[in-house]
């Protein structure tokens, strides 16, 4: 308040009341000046302050303390009834999620905060009273305080929270949450100062909300708040009839010397509650309607001064849900005893509290006042305050005040400001912003010095606004990606920042903008750089010694190490995309996976991560990384396709996480591992053959859904025994699909010119370059012949053969039971070989339009499987699996599961006679 708005304000009081209070109210105003009141009646009009008639303290319009909102007032019928000033505006929030006031305060000083609601049926809609849930939520700074439940709530009445905390900072915020029931609103919002002393169990963890504060005696106000209490605390008055007795003194009634932990004004204990002394002792409690103590912990205060006018003998035992606090207490005469036990919070659903008398006492109980309060726990951490500072100098510097920008800018996550990415890694420190989009933001005037001085910043793109004059010298060593494209700004480039840029420590992009119009470096033009390395497949030999090569740079490009992970953290990014599935923090992927520890796989996109969810869900995070990611366009359209894709026989894509050089994809996952190690993992386990058909049925019906049920068709490319995986029943699912067309070119920087893997490669496609779903047929021929024959799909020795010659060859030679895998003990049925070796084989026809459709596969298989026709039977594999033993499993656990590319695997394996056909040709 303003010395004059002071002054004034003086005159109107001393106006207005007898000359005997002139004293008493002096001291009134002096505490107004000293204490640092903030009250706030929300909604109300601009320049229409005024003093509250019972209180006299002066309210304010809440413009300047709150963004978004709108003005109301309470329905004309509850006006006449009113209580007061304040219930009759209120303000209400019908846009966004989180909307906060934020009120000026002093940084480590206790506060008591109140808001109050009142509904008066400010829009019509008797929210209150027509059946459904009304309710929102309150944050106090960054954790969560209380729920505003006015379900079934009389409209005209007040609903009040009171929460006791520390300032954080130089201000206070206090912020509403829609819960999506009900727009949420405020009528009124007071701060008062406390004493440090007081309250000692608040600390910066540990913030206390309010549930009753009551005052027991024979008082006429139902509600004793300022003057009376000079930190304007509410007490509620309880009144009983006979056989309750109501006791009032008028001496003084004082803390004892040295407690200055609550300063319970002295009018408040001169009343007090007894019973008749027949009694032994009473109990009070306090059930609320709409609040529910279940989950709560409670601290209570009880305040005790004996008023009676002789010295009586007046001891008393205080139990708490029938646990004893304290025994043989005794009220001391005309002083205040505040009995609590210090930051002991407990638990006690229905706020009932007993007091009885001790055998030796004469008199029964008494209570003058009692305090009890809900645990909030002050855990969450504000944003850094510097960038918390620079933040909002930006917001004033651009007045984006359309932006929902209130609150903490990086916390609650769930809340953090649009546009901000937050670095929150490092959990006991406070969060600090990383990057900043304000593309197309309708930006004016010049670059912001307050982006300078933000030493966490990363990223900063201003791209697409109207942002004029000169690029500012920017020193910051953090800064890794400046966007300025498409301003109006001038010429010459900052020294700094042209060196960082040679450097390759900053990645610059000024393309339209005037100072480009003379300069021609890369930062000027849009196009990307990047390598291109064709590759064609022409021969076996060829493509060993080009992959060779390829390996070497995969790695380079694709697979880094451990540590690299470590800066990806900063690159959470927004996404304009909607995509249903859950989207991962890179923290999150860090927490699930246990720090990256166990590797199952490493596959053609990256690698693979066990990983196990919150619920205890095992899943396989596959960390895909590569360098130019960020620009790709097509990796969160391609995810938005996959996470449509449901089949028993796909694996099912739980998640993602997208930032700037760290893409990843969560499965579900797959506890037998894949196709390839089952059939060619060694002798200790083998599958018989009305599996393998079943699992080739599988995977039938999974291509098949792919090629026919998805429109446009999803065409693998890719399938291959390792893209089989196999869940704990053995159902065969596959995996890897839809990945092909997202990774291609952009990702990899490398031309893909062949889809697949070496010796499952369509002929035609070589020739034509046509993709087509009997590519992927073709793929799964083979397959069928490895399932049959237990071989790779190109064998070495004695001579390099591919599988489909070396069964025509086989069959030529003799008899068709030679080409039959050996593990299966001639257990099969030789009736359906022959027919399943003529599927197989016509799936390998070299031209496309030979071979049959996944739909006639599916029925072709199915014929065989006469028993079972789509679902299988549980028998066969659990039979199999009691089999497996445990260190069989942790064995394929360990193995890659994911789109094993398998070199590596093999080579760590000692699997060296599969290598060639080990081998991806296409470079993903
Ligand atoms: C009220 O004041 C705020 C800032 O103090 C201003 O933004 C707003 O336009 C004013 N509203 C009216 C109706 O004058
Ligand atoms: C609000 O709804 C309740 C319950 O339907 C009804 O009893 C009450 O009369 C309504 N009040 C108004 C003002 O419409
Ligand atoms: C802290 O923040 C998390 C999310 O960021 C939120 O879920 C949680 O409720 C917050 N805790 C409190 C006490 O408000
Ligand atoms: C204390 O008094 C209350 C109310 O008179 C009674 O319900 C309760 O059992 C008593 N507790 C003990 C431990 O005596
Ligand atoms: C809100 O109050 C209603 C009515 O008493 C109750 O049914 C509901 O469970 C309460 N909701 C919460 C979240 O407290
Ligand atoms: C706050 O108080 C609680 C108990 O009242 C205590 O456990 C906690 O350590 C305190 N925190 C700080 C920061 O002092
Ligand atoms: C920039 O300003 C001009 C005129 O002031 C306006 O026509 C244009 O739309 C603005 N561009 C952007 C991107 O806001």
């Amino acid at each position: 308040l303003s010395a004059l708005e002071y002054a004034v304000a003086q005159l109107m009081i001393f106006a207005l009341i007898p000359n005997r209070y002139k004293l008493e109210h002096m001291k009134l105003i002096h505490i107004l000046h000293c204490t640092g009141f903030i009250s706030i009646d929300c909604g109300l009009r601009n320049s229409s302050s005024y003093n509250d008639s019972t209180t006299g303290l002066r309210f304010d319009p809440d413009s300047g303390f709150v963004e978004g909102g709108v003005r109301r007032r309470m329905s004309q019928e509850f006006m006449a009834d009113a209580t007061n000033e304040q219930q009759k505006s209120l303000r209400s929030f019908p846009r966004g999620s989180r909307n906060c006031y934020t009120l000026p305060s002093t940084i480590g000083k206790k506060y008591l905060l109140r808001a109050m609601f009142t509904y008066g049926n400010y829009d019509g809609l008797n929210k209150t009273g027509d059946g459904s849930l009304f309710l929102f939520g309150l944050h106090i700074g960054v954790n969560f305080w209380d729920t505003v439940n006015l379900t079934n709530w009389n409209p005209s009445v007040t609903k009040w929270k009171e929460v006791l905390t520390i300032a954080p900072s130089n201000s206070i915020s206090i912020c509403l949450i829609n819960f999506g029931s009900g727009i949420p609103f405020i009528s009124s919002l007071e701060l008062r100062p406390l004493q440090d002393t007081m309250y000692p169990f608040v600390n910066t963890s540990v913030s206390i909300n309010l549930y009753g504060r009551n005052r027991f005696g024979n008082v006429p106000n139902v509600l004793t708040r300022y003057p009376t209490d000079k930190y304007d605390r509410f007490w509620v008055t309880r009144i009983l009839p006979y056989p309750w007795i109501m006791l009032n003194t008028t001496n003084i009634v004082e803390s004892l010397p040295g407690n200055d932990f609550f300063n319970v004004p002295s009018a408040i204990m001169q009343t007090a509650w007894s019973k008749e002394s027949n009694y032994s002792g009473f109990s009070i409690s306090e059930s609320r309607r709409n609040e529910d103590l279940t989950n709560q912990q409670l601290l209570p205060v009880f305040h005790f001064a004996e008023i009676n006018g002789s010295n009586p003998d007046r001891r008393f035992n205080i139990y708490s849900a029938g646990e004893l606090l304290f025994s043989d207490f005794s009220p001391s005469r005309f002083q205040v005893d505040s009995v609590h036990q210090n930051g002991r919070f407990l638990h006690n659903p229905n706020a009932s509290f007993s007091l009885n008398k001790t055998h030796n006492s004469t008199l029964p109980p008494l209570i003058n006042a009692q305090e009890v309060y809900i645990l909030v726990r002050m855990d969450n951490l504000t944003t850094d305050s510097e960038d918390v500072n620079y933040m909002k100098e930006i917001k004033k510097h651009y007045n984006l005040t359309r932006k929902n920008w209130n609150g903490d800018p990086c916390s609650p996550r769930e809340y953090s400001w649009e546009g901000l990415t937050c670095d929150y890694s490092k959990s006991n420190q406070n969060p600090r912003i990383v990057s900043v989009n304000l593309s197309t933001s309708g930006l004016e005037g010049g670059v912001a010095v307050s982006f300078m001085n933000m030493v966490s910043l990363e990223n900063l793109d201003l791209s697409h606004n109207n942002l004029t004059g000169a690029i500012p010298d920017y020193q910051l060593k953090s800064l890794k990606i400046l966007n300025l494209s498409n301003n109006q700004l001038v010429g010459p480039i900052p020294y700094s920042i042209l060196q960082r840029f040679q450097a390759g420590l900053l990645d610059l992009r000024l393309e339209g903008n005037p100072v480009c119009s003379e300069v021609r470096d890369t930062y000027c033009s849009n196009k990307k750089n990047s390598i291109h390395i064709m590759l064609i497949a022409v021969t076996v030999p060829v493509a060993l010694v080009s992959l060779l090569a390829l390996m070497c740079i995969i790695r380079k490009l694709c697979w880094k190490g451990k540590s690299d992970h470590e800066d990806y953290a900063m690159y959470e990014e927004e996404t304009s995309l909607h995509v249903d599935i859950r989207r991962f923090m890179y923290a999150e992927l860090k927490l699930i996976t246990n720090d990256f520890q166990s590797i199952i796989g490493k596959g053609g996109f990256g690698i693979v991560y066990h990983g196990m969810l919150e619920n205890g869900d095992e899943v396989a995070v596959k960390v895909l990384m590569e360098t130019s990611i960020t620009e790709s366009t097509d990796f969160l359209p391609e995810v938005q396709t996959l996470s449509k894709v449901h089949h028993k026989n796909l694996v099912n894509l739980k998640g993602y996480c997208q930032n700037k050089k760290c893409l990843a994809l969560i499965y579900d996952f797959m506890q037998r591992g894949n196709l390839q190690q089952l059939i060619r993992g060694g002798d200790d386990y083998s599958l018989n053959w009305e599996q393998r058909l079943h699992i080739a049925l599988d995977a039938a019906q999974g291509l098949e859904y792919l090629h026919e049920s998805c429109t446009p068709s999803i065409v693998h490319r890719d399938v291959k025994t390792p893209n089989i995986l196999l869940d704990k029943n053995l159902v065969g699912i596959i995996s890897d699909f839809g990945l092909s067309r997202a990774f291609n070119d952009a990702h990899t920087h490398i031309s893909t010119v062949a889809a697949g893997t070496l010796g499952y490669l369509d002929p035609e496609y070589h020739a034509t370059f046509q993709l087509t779903v009997k590519t992927d047929v073709y793929s799964f021929g083979i397959v069928l012949l490895e399932i049959i024959t237990g071989q790779p799909p190109v064998l070495m020795e004695p001579q390099t053969f591919h599988l489909p010659n070396w069964v025509r060859h086989k069959i030529a030679m003799g008899n068709i039971h030679d080409i039959v895998d050996k593990r299966l003990l001639d257990q099969y049925n030789a009736s359906s070989l022959q027919s399943v070796v003529d599927l197989a084989m016509s799936c390998v026809e070299n031209a496309a339009i030979d071979r049959p459709t996944m739909t006639e596969v599916v029925s072709r298989l199915k014929e065989w499987l006469p028993a079972v026709s789509s679902e299988k039977q549980p028998d066969s594999s659990s039979t199999r699996r009691t089999n497996s033993t445990d260190a069989e499993i942790r064995r394929q656990f360990q193995l890659a599961i994911f789109g094993v590319s398998n070199e590596e695997n093999s080579f760590q394996s000692g699997y060296t006679d599969g290598m060639s056909e080990l081998i991806p040709l296409s470079g993903r």
